[in-house]
């Protein structure tokens, strides 16, 4: 571990490797079908293509959940209790965050984790000034594998995981429960996990938010080829592909892919990967959850879902569980 010095906070860095970052893609496009690690389309350029999304018209979540926020934190910051380090995976653009934290009393500290290092960097920043009295300790990590947790100057009662933007959604069903495991131990016996839901819904609702006609989705994710390009030394035609997002009906997910639009064969991290003619690779999946799915899930990994908050028109959820 280093912790080197940023202009405004320390960032405790645990940001993956360019090496990981190689092997993970390679072995995605070996599989078949071909998958990539949604997790790296998160590069500077990526977060704030990401934040783009957000305001998309078709893109329901993320306004949906804040409205979700707005009419409900103080439910959610008296369910979480005094006291408590809140921690946050994804720190996002932090506008959530701020309503919850606006409505906590006396958090112990506030630990944003993010796979961006310049994202993190800036809205830790950005909060810390927002609440001056609140100890910020940012931590660039992928927050699927392992990583210390810092030591508030104020020790804690408890320990509450803050899991917004249903990026939950991004894991398999699998994967989900591992994560959510991941969580439990992390919090501990009786710790808290405050977690945002996307709720299944009619199809072209779903398929449109990923479809999206200013193409700021497909743009997000020809961004990771033009990462591809720059950072693993490939040579990839953008315009050799097309993006499309699918709704997968037996796995209730989004499936967002890049095409190939001929047959190629292209060179990556020292490789060579062909691609058919109309071939996909997968780039994301964004599952959408019924409620007693989800809380079955919440249970193999530990936990109990105790309050669930909604929009009026059930598009999405945040969700109170409590580990046992
Ligand atoms: C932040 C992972 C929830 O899957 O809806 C948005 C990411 N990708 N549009 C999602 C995303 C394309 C988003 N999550």
């Amino acid at each position: 571990m280093t912790t080197e010095p940023s202009s405004m906070l320390d960032v405790q860095d645990f940001e993956p490797a360019e090496a990981v970052f190689r092997r993970e893609v390679i072995e995605g496009l070996r599989q078949s079908p071909k998958t990539l690690p949604c997790k790296y389309m998160y590069d500077e350029r990526g977060s704030q293509l990401f934040d783009d999304i957000c305001e998309l018209p078709e893109y329901y979540p993320t306004r949906t959940e804040l409205s979700i926020m707005r009419e409900h934190a103080d439910e959610m910051a008296d369910a979480l209790g005094e006291n408590c380090l809140l921690i946050e995976y994804g720190s996002g653009s932090s506008i959530k965050t701020r309503l919850l934290l606006e409505a906590m009393k006396d958090p112990a500290a506030y630990v944003p984790l993010d796979i961006s290092r310049e994202h993190l960097a800036k809205s830790a920043a950005k909060l810390s000034k927002l609440f001056p009295g609140l100890q910020v300790m940012p931590i660039c990590a992928d927050y699927t594998a392992d990583f210390e947790l810092p030591q508030p100057d104020k020790p804690a009662e408890n320990t509450a995981v803050y899991f917004p933007g249903s990026t939950i959604g991004n894991f398999l069903r699998g994967e989900a429960i591992e994560f959510l495991r991941h969580i439990a131990e992390v919090v501990g016996s009786g710790g808290e996990l405050l977690i945002g839901v996307d709720i299944k819904k009619d199809i072209p609702t779903m398929e449109a938010a990923y479809n999206d006609a200013a193409g700021v989705t497909a743009a997000f994710n020809f961004n990771l080829l033009k990462r591809f390009n720059r950072e693993l030394d490939a040579d990839i035609d953008l315009d050799s592909f097309r993006f499309r997002a699918i709704w997968n009906e037996q796995e209730s997910r989004i499936e967002s892919h890049l095409i190939s639009n001929i047959e190629q064969t292209i060179h990556i991290g020292g490789e060579a990967v062909h691609f058919d003619k109309d071939e996909r690779v997968r780039t994301e999946c964004s599952y959408k959850y019924a409620l007693d799915d989800f809380a079955s899930i919440a249970d193999q990994a530990g936990f109990d879902v105790r309050k669930v908050w909604m929009d009026d028109n059930n598009l999405f959820s945040v969700q109170y569980l409590v580990a046992r």
